[in-house]
């Protein structure tokens, strides 16, 4: 990472810029879901973060999208970035900018950016000639197609022969340098599969590429050639660097360029490292930039094991699924389920499973009936000691004191599964706890002391996997620190950080001594299937 920036602690990410030929799929939702997940964790640690989200509005699909439900492109981008807007309302995603591309400022930066690779002569004139897909944007080399000539991604879209003249950007200029950048920066490419994908596809010789297109119409004039427009992945790419600009400053690329830039990671799935990792650094390169930190590459979803697709008829409508189980509820599945990196699997069946073992019953039956034991066994108040009365030998405690990094060591590398499980095997110890030491028998024996220890040990181990799960789950994470008797909201970061501050909260011990705590109430009702 860059060393200046850590100093400051500031840190920008990206999603994708999500197409808008149709509303957000569960694919989008994903990426979003983990890149907020990232972002929260480093406003929890202090960071200054700017996460940026949009859509990618401009080129064929899209026009030909809006023609097919007779609107105008623009009145149809419209309608559908209301769409993703109210889904990352619902699902709680904390985005800093939404990138447009088809607004005017971003026009002024693309602008700009062209020119300076045209002066770099690194964009010509010429014949271009193959298939095209559409659905991808992208021309495809014959072998990458069917027999019967349908792209392996869009299997019901075959793919269009174009013969026309396009711009074309030098990449082949860039081979050597790019080749020494990975070398130089292996964590460039991310994860290491990805990378060595990346690798040996620019080891087999990179080709120039076609920026400009004659027959759409839906995008920015090619500013040498009003005759094109500029091909849609040029334009979109460039959608990482319009919204860095504060909404007050002139859409220059100096502006735009002046406090967030370098990005330090772009998310995005596994089809598009392509684009990322190979064609953006060289566009930057040539118009002599500095190049993001890491581009990481995430897995495909598959549904009951299938790939899933319209024609399949097996979509996961997200809206859906948020309607029926609540944000928290889909954001702690498919951040724990999925190794990221992998490709993952939804199944309903498991989704409620899991969430009602880890969620309804393992942390909230546990706080529940911790509570529960606090208002019999304490009068109501909360253990009148604190963790130095704790055994050094104290299970929870021995949990306890090593789980903040753990949990950092997992979430740093972006293994969020790996997060979950850390901070559900100090929950697990607590259930085990209780029940080997029967607070309930120590009571009739009369053994106060010991009845409180247990009651401490387990609400401040509820309380720590609170703090670091928010990220994940902030909703729920609030209604546990509410009943644990703290005035919080995870959703509200500067108030975070200035009363519950990472360093401190991520300490085993914190639980006061007599706390005020609320009554209990479920704070994860149980899941039913349909
Ligand atoms: N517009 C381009 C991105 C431009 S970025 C400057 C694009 N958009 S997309 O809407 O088609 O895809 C957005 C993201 O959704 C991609 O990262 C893609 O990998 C992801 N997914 C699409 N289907 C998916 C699954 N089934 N599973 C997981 N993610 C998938 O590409």
């Amino acid at each position: 990472m860059n060393e200046n920036r850590a100093n400051q602690k500031k840190f920008a990410l990206t999603t994708p810029l999500y197409y808008v030929n149709d509303i957000p799929h569960i694919g989008s939702a994903y990426t979003t879901m983990i890149a907020d997940v990232i972002a929260r964790w480093k406003r929890l640690q202090g960071y200054s973060v700017l996460l940026i989200t949009g859509t990618d509005e401009h080129g064929q699909k899209i026009q030909r999208t809006a023609e097919s439900k007779g609107l105008n492109p623009q009145a149809h981008c419209d309608r559908i970035v209301d769409e993703f807007k109210t889904l990352w309302d619902k699902l709680n995603i904390s985005y800093d900018r939404f990138s447009r591309t088809s607004s005017e400022r971003h026009q002024d930066i693309v602008k700009e950016f062209f020119q300076r690779v045209w002066e770099q002569g690194d964009i010509y004139l010429d014949q271009q000639k193959g298939w095209y897909c559409v659905a991808c944007e992208e021309f495809k080399e014959q072998r990458e197609l069917t027999e019967e000539g349908y792209c392996q991604i869009h299997t019901n879209l075959k793919a269009e022969w174009k013969d026309e003249e396009n711009y074309f950007f030098r990449l082949s200029k860039y081979q050597e340098k790019l080749e020494e950048f990975y070398r130089l920066n292996p964590e460039f490419i991310q994860p290491e599969s990805r990378r060595n994908e990346v690798l040996n596809f620019v080891k087999q010789g990179l080709q120039d590429f076609s920026i400009s297109r004659v027959n759409v119409d839906w995008g920015f004039p090619l500013p040498s050639d009003p005759n094109h427009t500029i091909y849609v992945w040029f334009d979109a790419l460039l959608g990482y660097i319009t919204p860095l600009l504060n909404p007050d400053q002139e859409p220059t690329l100096e502006n735009a360029l002046s406090i967030w830039w370098p990005i330090n990671l772009h998310l995005i799935g596994k089809d598009i490292l392509r684009f990322h990792a190979v064609y953006w650094p060289a566009m930057l390169m040539s118009a002599q930039l500095p190049l993001p930190d890491r581009v990481f590459g995430h897995g495909f979803l598959t549904k009951d094991g299938q790939k899933m697709g319209k024609s399949l008829g097996n979509t996961l409508d997200p809206f859906d699924l948020i309607y029926r189980y609540g944000a928290d509820a889909v954001r702690y599945y498919f951040v724990k389920e999925i190794e990221l990196g992998k490709d993952g699997d939804f199944n309903e069946t498991r989704f409620v499973n899991i969430l009602n073992a880890d969620l309804a019953n393992d942390l909230g039956n546990l706080l529940n009936r911790t509570l529960g034991m606090v208002q019999k066994y304490c009068n109501g108040n909360g253990p009148q000691l604190t963790s130095d009365s704790l055994d050094e030998n104290n299970p929870l405690k021995i949990i306890g004191q090593q789980l903040s990094e753990r949990v950092s060591e997992s979430m740093e590398s972006l293994q969020f599964n790996g997060a979950c499980e850390e901070i559900f095997s100090l929950i697990r110890a607590c259930n085990k706890y209780i029940d080997e030491s029967a607070p309930w028998s120590l009571f009739k024996q009369k053994k106060q002391t010991e009845v409180e220890q247990v009651l401490y040990g387990v609400l401040e181990s509820v309380r720590l996997a609170a703090y670091l799960l928010s990220p994940i789950t902030p909703n729920l994470s609030n209604r546990i620190y509410q009943q644990l008797g703290f005035c919080v909201d995870f959703n509200d970061f500067e108030l975070v950080n200035q009363n519950f501050p990472f360093q401190d909260q991520t300490q085993w011990g914190k639980f006061p001594a007599n706390q005020n705590l609320s009554k209990p109430e479920p704070i994860f009702s149980k899941l039913e299937l349909p």
